[in-house]
């Protein structure tokens, strides 16, 4: 295995999007940042200077970190932010995984414009478990706000209402041609008749689920959040943001140019960007100016379609790689998630939206809860996360019996190697919504419209792991909460000392 070292800059950009300039924070200049490129078995080492005045954290979204949990980024949860004018230097080796995942900025609403793709290649000398590909591309889909995104945040902190929703979605950083700016070029594919080519497809959207789809061509879903799955043929992809797949496509069809399009998913009453971003799949030495193959991406609240691509994942349990869910579980939890509003005497309507787990709006901490779990910090979280939400709760019911929330950082306390079930149940406060839930040093899967998802993992890496919802508007409002993993009593069994550089609040 190999060391791979990155760079990243934190700097202010000016970027055009939308036919409308504004500054933004990236990394290294660009929207989306750079790919990581390394192997599984490698050790990845990304030097992080804040140039910029803001305060800032990275996330190797779904990398396992392995007893490495100060790197893996969320702010206030495993570390304190990277200050203006610091460096961090994020130290991690990739486990038992490959395929492709994300990085993202883990403060505020900065992942808007701070994200990029990680690229996990299978160890030197082993294959692939499918056709070796002729190419491969990384597609990495967006949103885009012409207002300052932080802005928006910080006005809808103050007054209490909803955020304003995004202008539209990026692929690779480009919404394309779209109503408002029909002059802009698109992110362009460009393929060679007759050959085929791993697309890693990722969704770093801050709030909205999404279709992509390519006209007159269909995708082989080969893996899923950096597992492999057994094979699946499909016209639409649809990701929850933070999720992401490889797929094969083969350029058989008529030499020409093809449209890629993205739009979202959302089966319930909320506002969301309802543009679509536009895209072209092109065959080599076809004429510039060819009319595009035009294809539309299913209706906003398809939910059908988004059933039909999880059940063509339902095979996660690939031949080659079997899923190690747990037989037993000492804890069994339920987790009531949703999204309602409280009393708030300052704020505009007298109310303000909040979000919670099992009526626990969290709050983060003014010191990371990784450092307050290793130096024994008191006071800086309780060990009372409810198992189960509080009765009587009728979580079926619109709205449930139990509306009153309460604000607290409350964690729940695992045991080394213990094992552990969630049933994460949608609840409708407001209007029910789906949400794509991320634990981290796992990864991320959908509940379902006032629906459920249940999940198994045994506690097996001691550190501080934050569960939130991937839709980042949800998590501003509370939808959060934190795992600590006790260390174990083996020689490999305890969370390595923190680094010398790890940032101080
Ligand atoms: Cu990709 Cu805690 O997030």
């Amino acid at each position: 295995s190999a060391v791979r070292k990155y760079t990243f800059n934190v700097v202010s950009t000016n970027t055009t999007r939308l036919c409308s300039s504004k500054s933004v924070v990236s990394i290294n200049g660009k929207v989306p940042g750079p790919t990581l490129y390394a192997r599984e078995g490698d050790n990845v080492l990304v030097r992080v200077h804040n140039h910029v005045p803001n305060n800032i954290t990275i996330h190797w979204h779904g990398v396992r970190q392995l007893r490495t949990g100060w790197s893996d980024g969320p702010a206030y949860v495993t570390q304190c932010p990277i200050q203006s004018g610091q460096s961090f230097l994020y130290n991690f080796t990739l486990t038992g995984q490959r395929g492709t995942l994300l990085w993202h900025a883990h403060i505020s609403w900065l992942r808007a414009t701070v994200y990029g793709a990680i690229v996990i290649l299978p160890k030197k000398g082993v294959p692939y478990p499918f056709p070796k590909p002729d190419g491969e591309k990384v597609i990495v889909l967006g949103e885009w706000w012409r207002a300052d995104v932080e802005s928006v945040v910080k006005q809808a902190t103050m007054t209490g209402l909803p955020p304003n929703i995004s202008d539209s979605h990026t692929i690779n950083g480009h919404p394309g041609p779209v109503a408002g700016c029909p002059s802009s070029a698109g992110y362009s594919l460009q393929v060679a008749s007759g050959k085929t080519y791993l697309l890693r497809i990722v969704n770093a959207a801050v709030n909205d689920e999404l279709f992509l789809k390519i006209a007159g061509h269909k995708l082989t879903v080969v893996e899923t959040d950096a597992a492999y799955t057994k094979p699946f043929t499909t016209d639409t992809i649809f990701l929850g943001p933070g999720q992401t797949t490889n797929a094969l496509l083969t350029a058989d069809q008529t030499a020409g140019k093809y449209t890629i399009a993205v739009s979202p998913f959302m089966d319930t009453v909320v506002p969301v960007d309802n543009v679509t971003a536009v895209g072209f799949l092109r065959y080599k030495g076809i004429q510039p100016f060819s009319p595009p193959h035009l294809t539309a991406t299913p209706p906003i609240n398809a939910t059908a379609v988004t059933a039909a691509f999880a059940s063509g994942l339902r095979s996660l349990n690939s031949p080659n790689y079997p899923a190690a869910v747990p037989q037993t579980v000492d804890h069994s939890l339920l987790f009531a998630i949703g999204v309602g509003v409280n009393p708030c005497p300052t704020c505009v309507n007298g109310t303000k939206t909040v979000a919670d787990i099992n009526n626990v709006s969290f709050v983060l901490p003014t010191v990371a809860l990784l450092q307050a779990h290793y130096f024994k910090l008191q006071g800086i979280f309780t060990d009372d996360f409810p198992a189960n939400p509080p009765s009587p709760y009728n979580y079926t019911g619109n709205p449930p019996a139990n509306l009153q929330t309460t604000n607290g950082t409350k964690v729940y306390r695992l045991g080394f190697n213990e094992t552990v079930e969630v049933v994460l149940q949608g609840t409708s406060l407001i209007a029910p919504e789906s949400h794509p839930i991320h634990l981290h040093e796992r990864n991320t899967m959908s509940v379902p419209t006032a629906g459920w998802t249940a999940i198994r993992f045994r506690a097996d890496n001691p550190g501080v792991w934050f569960l939130h919802c991937h839709l980042e508007v949800h998590t501003t409002w509370g939808l959060k909460m934190a795992f600590v993993v006790e260390n174990g009593k083996g020689p490999n069994e305890s969370i390595l000392p923190p680094p010398p550089d790890l940032p101080q609040c």
